[in-house]
C-alpha cells in the first residue's frame, strides 16, 4: 500500500554517545506520526539504535549492505547480519554509493536479488547529475537506472520496494529541486511503472524525495500529489529538524 515515509540518513556521522544523544532527543519530540517514520544509522550503531528505538514507532533501518551471503569480502556487511540485529529495510544505490565506491547497476541488481531473497524492505535511490539536467537527459537517465536494476523484477517483489528520486546536484548542497521539478519526476516514474507493469502497482508505490530537504521546505514538496515522503540528509542529524519535517504531513 502507499504510504507517507520520512527516513533520515544519517551517513557518516555519529559515534556511539552521539547516536544516544540523538536517538533520546527523536524520542523525546514526538510520539507518534502520520507517516512512516526511519532513521539510519553507521553500521557500529545499528543494534544499540535498534534496541533503543525498537519499541517506538521509528524504524532503524541500514544505509547499505552487501550482495553475498558471507564469505572473503573485507570490510562488508551482509543481509543476515543486519537482519540479527533487527534490519528489515535497507537503502540501496544511493549517489554517494555509486559515485565513490563504485556501485553501478550490475552490483545494485545483485544487491536488490539479495535483500528480496532476505524478505527486506528497500529503498531505492537513483537521480541524475547536473549536467544531465543541463543537457536535458535526466529523464534518460532516471528511467535507464530504474530500468536496468528493477524492471525484471516480478511484479510481486514490488511490495518490498520504495523509491527515492535524489538528484545529485541537490544533495548536500542546500540546492533544493523546486516542488514542481520534483513533482514532474514523480509522476514520470509512475508512469514507467504503469507502463512495464500496471497502473494499480504504479499507484501503489511510495516514491520519496532527497536532496536538501529541511523543515522550510518539507511541507511544500510533500505536498505535490506524486511525492510521497523524504530521504533527508543533513537535517536529519537534528530531532527538532527532522521531526519538523516529519510533521510536514
Ligand atoms: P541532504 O541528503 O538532505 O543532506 O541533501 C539527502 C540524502 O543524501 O539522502
Amino acid at each position: 500500500m502507499r504510504k507517507n515515509i520520512v527516513a533520515g540518513n544519517w551517513k557518516m556521522n555519529n559515534d556511539l554517545p552521539q547516536t544516544e544523544v540523538l536517538l533520546l532527543d527523536l524520542l523525546d519530540q514526538t510520539k507518534s506520526s502520520n507517516a512512516e517514520v526511519m532513521v539510519a544509522p553507521t553500521f557500529p550503531n545499528l543494534y544499540f539504535a535498534y534496541k533503543k528505538l525498537k519499541d517506538s514507532f521509528i524504524e532503524v533501518i541500514a544505509q547499505n549492505m552487501h550482495f553475498a551471503p558471507k564469505g572473503a569480502y573485507t570490510g562488508e556487511v551482509s543481509a543476515a547480519m543486519l537482519k540479527s540485529v533487527g534490519i528489515k529495510t535497507v537503502i540501496l544505490g544511493h549517489s554517494e554509493r555509486r559515485e565513490y565506491f563504485c556501485e553501478d547497476d550490475t552490483i545494485l541488481k545483485q544487491k536488490v536479488a539479495t535483500a528480496l531473497e532476505n524478505e527486506m524492505r528497500i529503498i531505492f535511490c537513483f537521480g541524475e547529475k547536473l549536467e544531465d539536467r543541463k543537457t536535458n537527459h535526466h529523464f534518460k537517465v532516471v528511467e535507464n537506472q530504474i530500468k536496468n536494476v528493477l524492471f525484471g523484477l516480478p511484479e510481486t517483489a514490488w511490495t518490498s520496494i520504495i523509491l527515492a528520486y535524489e538528484p545529485v546536484w541537490a544533495i548536500g548542497t542546500g540546492e533544493t529541486a523546486t516542488p514542481e521539478q520534483a513533482q514532474e519526476m514523480h509522476a514520470f516514474i509512475r508512469n514507467l511503472i504503469a507502463e512495464k507493469y500496471n497502473t494499480t502497482l504504479a499507484n501503489e508505490i511510495s516514491i520519496l524525495y532527497g536532496g536538501s530537504v529541511k523543515p522550510g521546505n518539507a511541507k511544500e514538496i510533500f505536498g505535490k500529489p506524486d511525492v510521497d515522503g523524504g530521504l533527508i540528509g543533513g537535517a536529519s542529524l537534528n530531532a527538532s529538524d527532522f521531526m519538523q519535517i516529519v510533521n510536514a504531513f
